[in-house]
């Protein structure tokens, strides 16, 4: 087939003059920009760790992002072609080779990432933009650290890449002075492509140094602080203060043995103002939240609670964070495996007042399957038949099996937890 343009200087600059439509300008600046994102980020969040959570999540969505775009962008160009070369010989390969190396990057760059996610020992679940629940794919795990490799140098040839093809570019708009760069700019304009050129570099350097101060180097500081924490010499062993879980060596004592000195105890319906909330240290911040739906049978006399009977029951799968991954995460197995144990029950042994409206509970809790001695402090206000109970509990997590292994490497092992509702006495 003969090239017209190689010989004929009218028709090439028909060809230059040529544009890409209108869905393939906005693709490619699209594309452009959020590549200038996701490098950015990649290389300043953390990598492991309670400060790579957020950045890592974001990464992932973007990075899905590109390749969904990527493969419209490739089907558009099946059925908007796009215009014919400017160029032919060796500049002509080169821009070629650029341009299909570019796609290979968009396609590679998101699918190494993808498995990485999907063979990582620490399962964090993949929620798209805190909405969109992504499958990980099944592939073997050896292909990790593999695949952690390519990933990075797929980002560094993306760098590479952009400087040849930003050159090239520069190449025709001011030595060649063909209108090369109108083709693919936003209503031809080669202004605005060139604000779109500097607003791709002001991206990858903006958000970089947002993402490394943002987490990075709080996270860096957590490291060498913990560092420090290993090295020092050992503290003297701490005096236990007196809390709610002490007691919770000591041998329960059954409710029955009780003497009820003042007819049977009321019994108290959990009405409105439920709240049960817990948080955990994670890293050098705390991690808050919520069990949304749970429950209880109040038996008790405020005045003589030894005869108190208290049960209540959780379910697991209420319990949340505010953020779908985490989430996921928490009622998955290395957590909470709320699929598969579905509530979590604390039942009173033996209840004693330590003070006007202060009362102290031992009690068993048992979660996924296991039981263990569990204390709570709580306060009775109100009078008569309308009380307000608010209490507290810090619970060993580690003797329930939650967030053993890498998932919980970075939480404290005591959960604190703390709940209050409004208790109605039951007519007699
Ligand atoms: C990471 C950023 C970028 C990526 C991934 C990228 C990718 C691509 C790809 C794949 C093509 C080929 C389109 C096709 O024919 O299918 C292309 C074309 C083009 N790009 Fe980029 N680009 C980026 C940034 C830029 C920048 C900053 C400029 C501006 C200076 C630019 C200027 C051009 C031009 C002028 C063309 C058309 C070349 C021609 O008409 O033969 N690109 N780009
Ligand atoms: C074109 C898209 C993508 C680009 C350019 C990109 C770029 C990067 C970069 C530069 C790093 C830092 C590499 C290092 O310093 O070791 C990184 C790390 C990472 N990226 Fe991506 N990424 C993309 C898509 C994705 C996707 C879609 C996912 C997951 C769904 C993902 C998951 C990860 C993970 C898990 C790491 C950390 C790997 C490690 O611990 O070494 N990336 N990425």
């Amino acid at each position: 087939m003969s090239k017209p343009n190689a010989i004929d200087p009218n028709s090439r600059l028909a060809d230059a003059q040529a544009r890409y439509s209108t869905g393939a300008i906005v693709l490619h600046w699209l594309l452009a920009l959020a590549m200038a994102f996701q490098v950015a980020v990649g290389f300043a969040m953390p990598h492991s760790g309670p400060y790579s959570f957020a950045p890592m999540q974001l990464h992932k969505s973007v990075g899905i992002a590109i390749l969904l775009l990527t493969l419209v962008r490739l089907a558009w160009r099946i059925f908007r072609r796009p215009p014919a070369a400017v160029e032919t010989g060796w500049t002509a390969l080169a821009a070629k080779i650029v341009h299909w190396a570019f796609y290979a990057v968009l396609v590679l760059g998101p699918v190494t990432g993808w498995i990485i996610v999907s063979t990582a020992s620490l399962h964090v679940p993949t929620v798209l933009f805190g909405v969109l629940p992504w499958p990980h794919l099944p592939v073997p795990a050896a292909l990790n650290e593999p695949m952690e490799e390519v990933h990075e140098a797929l980002a560094w040839i993306a760098i590479g890449l952009f400087v040849l093809h930003v050159a090239g570019a520069l190449r025709h708009q001011f030595l060649l002075r063909d209108p090369v760069i109108a083709r693919i700019a936003p209503a031809g304009s080669v202004a605005a492509a060139m604000a779109l050129l500097v607003a791709t570099i002001a991206i990858y350097f903006a958000v970089g140094s947002y993402v490394a101060q943002t987490y990075l180097v709080p996270a860096m500081a957590d490291f060498r602080a913990m560092r420090a924490r290993e090295q020092a010499p050992p503290a003297p062993a701490p005096t236990p203060a007196a809390g709610p879980s002490d007691e919770a060596t000591s041998t329960p004592e059954p409710a029955a043995s009780a003497t009820v000195e003042a007819g049977p105890p009321p019994e108290w319906t959990i009405a409105g103002g439920r709240r049960l909330a817990f948080s955990v240290a994670n890293g050098g911040s705390r991690v808050a939240g919520r069990f949304t739906d749970w429950n209880g049978a109040v038996t008790m006399d405020p005045d003589h609670p030894e005869s108190a009977d208290i049960r209540i029951g959780i379910k697991l799968a209420s319990a949340t964070v505010g953020d779908a991954t985490r989430d996921a995460m928490l009622r998955g197995a290395d957590f909470l495996a709320s699929s598969s144990n579905r509530t979590a029950t604390w039942r009173s042994t033996k209840v004693t007042r330590t003070g006007p409206g202060r009362y102290h509970a031992s009690g068993t809790l048992t979660i996924r399957g296991r039981s263990r001695p569990q204390a709570i402090a709580f306060t009775l206000t109100g009078k008569d038949r309308e009380r307000h109970v608010a209490g507290s509990a810090t619970i060993d997590r580690t003797a329930f099996g939650i967030g053993t292994g890498e998932a919980g490497e970075s939480l404290g092992t005591t959960v604190a937890l703390e709940f209050s509702f409004d208790a109605t006495a039951k007519a007699r």
